[in-house]
């Protein structure tokens, strides 16, 4: 694999994980609020899983298998979140996405700019042919931003996960590279009629 790569957005600098960032990491993704729509995080979120969980992300990235990023703000360099692209499968050319963003953020567009940057990325440079994610059906927030990145609905996984003992309805979104394409410029202008 190659460096693991930076990403810059118009107000975001998605870069690779430090160990610097574990405190950070444990306080941001230890929220109930995080942990309480996404099955990859687990509540409590101590810090040494933070300062394994990154250990981890740079053997991910090595093996091919995911791409994860450490959202920070960029003028202050402040840590607001993660992102990644993972199950990489080269042979069918298809990756999934996952994201969160720090309650004290919510609202201000950051997964939307996250969440296009990664779908970009996938495609023009990872040359991907497919990405996918999922959602919680009560978590339309998420399906709201994963939908003006292009994801659309293709399916509605009954009970497929559970959390915090109770069996959740998930919603499998996807975008085709072909789609997108043909929806975006490689400038990233939207094409005109
Ligand atoms: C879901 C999450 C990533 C959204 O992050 P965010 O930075 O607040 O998202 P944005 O501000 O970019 O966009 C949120 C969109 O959802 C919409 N939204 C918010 N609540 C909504 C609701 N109850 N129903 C429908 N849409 C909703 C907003 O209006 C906005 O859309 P708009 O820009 O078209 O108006 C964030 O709440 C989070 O990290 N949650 C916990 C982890 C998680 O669920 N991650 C996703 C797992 S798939």
């Amino acid at each position: 694999m190659t460096d693991e790569p930076t990403i810059t957005t118009a107000r975001l600098i998605l870069r690779p994980w430090h160990a610097g960032d574990a405190t950070a990491l444990h306080q941001l993704a230890g929220r109930r609020e995080i942990a309480d729509t996404m099955i990859s995080v687990p509540h409590p979120f101590t810090l040494e899983y933070a300062t394994e969980w990154i250990v981890g992300t740079g053997h991910a990235h090595a093996k091919g298998h995911a791409l994860h990023f450490a959202i920070t703000e960029a003028p202050t360099g402040s840590l607001v979140g993660a992102a990644e692209l993972r199950s990489i499968d080269t042979v069918h050319s298809h990756a999934e996405l996952s994201f969160w963003i720090g309650v004290n953020w919510w609202g201000q567009g950051f997964a939307t700019e996250v969440v296009h940057a990664l779908v970009r990325h996938g495609f023009d440079q990872l040359h991907l042919n497919r990405i996918l994610a999922y959602h919680m059906v009560r978590n339309p927030a998420s399906g709201q931003v994963l939908k003006k990145a292009g994801l659309q609905q293709e399916g509605l996984l009954r009970q497929c996960v559970k959390k915090w003992s109770q069996f959740e309805d998930v919603v499998l979104m996807a975008v085709l590279h072909d789609d997108w394409r043909s929806q975006n410029r490689p400038n990233g202008c939207a094409d005109l009629p």
